[in-house]
């Protein structure tokens, strides 16, 4: 099995951070390993580094290459992308690189992973990867879903139709619904929320970038070097749109783990270890009286006093200071201030 792991993205979400050279991959929620070494580290016990492509580009270059070093993921194959493209495009160039430089045969199993969520307890994640392979290989695309409780709208929904062995075929997948549809399909309750993880053969995704993706597939065709070559005319697109969508060959293994998208603030201050005031205190912050807040600097000096229930973060270029319970809309501050330029 080869593992991709994705660590290419900025994100919008977690303002000002996703600005920044340091987006939320390399954010230590848990301990002193990031999100992006846990990531790995969850592989580097079934597989080898060598089995490892990390996709990302030259900005983040540095932390990918220190992140890999510090926690055994040295040996792992790193791939910049000379732009950003989105999922589908890294994901294919990955894949290639795999076959061309790996010597990964057309059956096979690859899996795609995000590098920024929270998995736990990992056996239980491994097994259910594990249990996969058998499936993958007679050439279905796998996704691994996630139970829904609540009508976020930030993930994409899968419909599980027909049983299979220990999986179900996917009867609809769609990409980031409006709230008023997320709704339905929670209430519906046979959805799942994707995790942004997928599995496939050469062989399999191949096909189906000939089918859903012929413009990307015409690049997949002419070989990794090329490819990465001509790398900025590919499709700005992510995999979810291009290919999961619309194909009938994907199924879906539900996950029963722990497995949280950190996707806000919030989300953020929810997951990390507080200290006795509940507060996360994170760089060079210095605070007096404040409770149940989020402090990260990481540039200048923070100084907090007498605060309750606040985020701030503060970056080279922004700070932000929210109170708590409002991170969801660091969305429409993102927007507003777009709209501003
Ligand atoms: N190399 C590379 N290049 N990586 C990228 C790029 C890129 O251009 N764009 C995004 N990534 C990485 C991100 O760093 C992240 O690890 C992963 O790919 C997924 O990208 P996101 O941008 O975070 O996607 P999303 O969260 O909006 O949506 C995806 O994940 C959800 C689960 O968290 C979709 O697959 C949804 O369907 C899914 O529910
Ligand atoms: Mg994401």
């Amino acid at each position: 099995m080869k593992v991709i792991v994705l660590a290419g993205g900025g994100g919008s979400r977690l303002f000002p951070i996703s600005r920044s050279s340091y987006p939320k991959q390399f954010l230590k929620i848990h301990g002193e390993k990031s999100l992006l070494a846990h990531t790995v580290e969850r592989f580097t016990q079934i597989i080898s580094p060598s089995d490892i492509v990390v996709v990302t580009n030259r900005d983040y270059l540095f932390h990918v290459k220190n992140e890999l070093k510090q926690w055994g993921g040295e040996g792992a194959h790193i791939l910049l992308e000379p732009v950003g493209r989105n999922t589908a495009p890294a994901i294919a160039l990955a894949c290639r690189y795999c076959m061309d430089k790996l010597g990964c045969e057309q059956d096979e199993v690859i899996l795609v992973t995000p590098s920024d969520h929270l998995i736990d307890p990992v056996s239980r994640f491994i097994e259910s990867v594990q249990s996969a392979e058998s499936t993958v290989r007679k050439g279905f695309l796998a996704t691994f879903g996630i139970k829904p409780d609540r009508p976020d709208t930030g993930f994409g929904y899968i419909l599980a139709g027909e049983a299979k062995e220990n999986c179900c075929r996917v009867e609809k997948f769609v990409e980031k619904p409006d709230l008023a549809t997320a709704k339905q399909y929670v209430a519906h309750g046979g959805y799942y929320w994707n995790s942004g993880m997928f599995a496939f053969t050469p062989s399999a995704l191949q096909q189906e970038l000939e089918k859903y993706s012929p413009e990307i597939y015409s690049y997949f065709c002419s070989g990794y070097d090329h490819m990465m070559e001509t790398f900025a005319e590919l499709p700005n697109i992510s995999i979810d749109y291009a290919i999961a969508e619309k194909s009938r060959q994907f199924v879906v293994f539900p996950l029963h783990i722990y497995w949280n998208d950190v996707g806000s603030w919030d989300a953020i201050y929810d997951a990390m270890e507080k200290d006795d005031s509940g507060n996360i205190v994170r760089g060079d912050c210095t605070v007096i009286e404040c409770r149940d807040s989020l402090f990260m600097g990481s540039n200048r000096l923070v100084a907090g006093i007498g605060l309750q229930d606040m985020i701030v973060v503060e970056t080279n270029d922004a700070v932000l200071v929210a109170k708590k319970g409002e991170s969801q809309r660091v969305k429409e501050l993102v927007d507003q201030l777009k709209a501003s330029k």
